[in-house]
């Protein structure tokens, strides 16, 4: 019986057999954050010096990959970006996901939108009918959290702030739970229209293009 770090690994392995064929020169890996990146960063150690750099969507992955030795890359410094590669609070079979339990949402979507390939990695328990059991995070200024939050009730959500924690922009999470979304990519347009929203978790804009499902009986590939 695998536990779920191994789980996680074999999804970090799958991740990097499959962007090996990508590495050049130039090539600019772009990486996400929380325990499933931090395998694949770890992993990515090994093909340092055949790609150009990463570009982390966190300062945590930032500092990982440099304590590494992988060059670190600003957003601005990089025109193209072949892979993006990133974990999942819940995914759907549409490729459709919830992130952002790491709180590093926000630039987790920039990255992602510049790359041309979004790999998602994850053990299966990521894998839902429905997306929404896991609180919806939305990155909010702080100026508009009680308001971001009044229209996430009037939603019929359950918004709660998550205390204590500032995220790497300077902002504010609320997490909104009892959500039952059957409709990501409308919520989140809905959501990133209300003013003071940096932006929410959903993913559906941009889904993943592959998924690497981790099972006991090796990778199920969406
Ligand atoms: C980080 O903000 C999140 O989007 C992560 O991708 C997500 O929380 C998955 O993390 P684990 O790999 O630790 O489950």
């Amino acid at each position: 019986m695998l536990s779920q770090h191994d789980l996680k690994l074999q999804a970090a392995e799958a991740a990097l057999s499959l962007i090996e064929p990508m590495l050049t020169a130039e090539a600019v890996i772009g990486v996400g954050t929380g325990s499933t990146a931090d395998l694949f960063i770890d992993g990515l150690a090994r093909f340092r010096g055949r790609f150009r750099g990463a570009v982390a969507s966190s300062e945590r992955s930032a500092k990982r990959l440099s304590d590494l030795g992988i060059t670190v890359l600003d957003l601005n410094q990089v025109e193209s970006m072949p892979v993006y590669v990133d974990g999942a609070d819940e995914i759907n079979a549409s490729l459709h996901m919830i992130k952002g339990g790491g709180g590093a949402l926000t630039r987790e979507k920039i990255v992602a939108s510049v790359a041309q390939k979004f790999v998602c990695i994850a053990d299966e328990s990521k894998l839902v009918q429905i997306l929404g059991k896991f609180p919806l995070p939305i990155e909010v200024l702080p100026i508009a959290r009680q308001a971001v939050a009044r229209v996430a009730l009037s939603l019929g959500g359950m918004p709660k702030l998550r205390e204590g924690f500032v995220t790497d922009n300077g902002n504010q999470i609320l997490d909104v739970s009892g959500l039952s979304i059957t409709d990501a990519l409308t919520l989140e347009k809905q959501l990133n229209s209300v003013p003071g929203v940096v932006t929410n978790g959903l993913f559906a804009i941009r889904p993943a293009d592959v998924a690497l499902l981790a099972t006991q009986h090796g990778i199920r590939r969406l």
